[in-house]
């Protein structure tokens, strides 16, 4: 079984029936994130696999987000964001994909050397489409996907079949 704090830190993630859309039963992280200990338990949970095989940490706006800035300080290493499209300053990579409740484009600054080893974020895995469009970018702006880590990845909707990734980490599944 998990530890404490992680069993603590799963009971926290909330089920949202219809949102964002009917039939969407979304995964709300946020009552994890605002409990020190259980936000704690799940950074240290993310990195452990992949621990000393990283140089920098990306994640997906929004929620990704969280959890890089608290991976990235954990583990002494910078984050580059990855942001839905129309956010940046400068010229950037860009994806499109498709996502269980429509389509997007995210967007990645090349601000890492050419060969920089990165680990990518999010918070959930559902058909893999948001992960696989952050891997496009992060191999297009020259940097390597060392490790990918999510909270939760939904099992059925084809993410783990589509993304290949046969050290792909999840801590819960749902
Ligand atoms: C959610 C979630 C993941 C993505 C997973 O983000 O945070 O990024 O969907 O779905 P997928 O595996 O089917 O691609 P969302 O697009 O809702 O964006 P948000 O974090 O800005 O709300």
């Amino acid at each position: 079984g998990l530890v404490p704090a992680l069993e603590r830190a799963e009971s926290l993630i909330t089920l949202i029936p219809d949102y964002p859309k009917p039939g969407i039963l979304f995964r709300d992280v946020a009552p994890l994130l605002a409990d020190g200990p259980a936000l704690r338990a799940v950074t240290d949970a993310l990195i452990a696999p992949f621990a000393g095989e990283f140089d920098v940490v990306t994640g997906v706006e929004a929620r990704g987000f969280l959890l890089a800035g608290a991976v990235a300080i954990a583990a002494g290493v910078g984050l580059v964001p990855i942001r839905k499209a129309g956010k940046l300053p400068r010229p950037a990579a860009s994806a499109d994909y498709t996502l269980e409740y429509g389509t997007a484009t995210i967007e990645m600054h090349d601000d890492i050397p050419v060969g920089t080893r990165v680990l990518l974020l999010d918070d959930v895995l559902a058909t893999g489409g948001t992960i696989a469009a952050a891997k496009d970018l992060v191999a297009r702006v020259g940097g390597i996907v060392t490790g990918t880590a999510v909270l939760m990845e939904l099992e059925g909707l084809g993410g783990r079949e589509i993304l290949g990734d046969p050290r792909l980490h999840h801590i819960f599944r749902g």
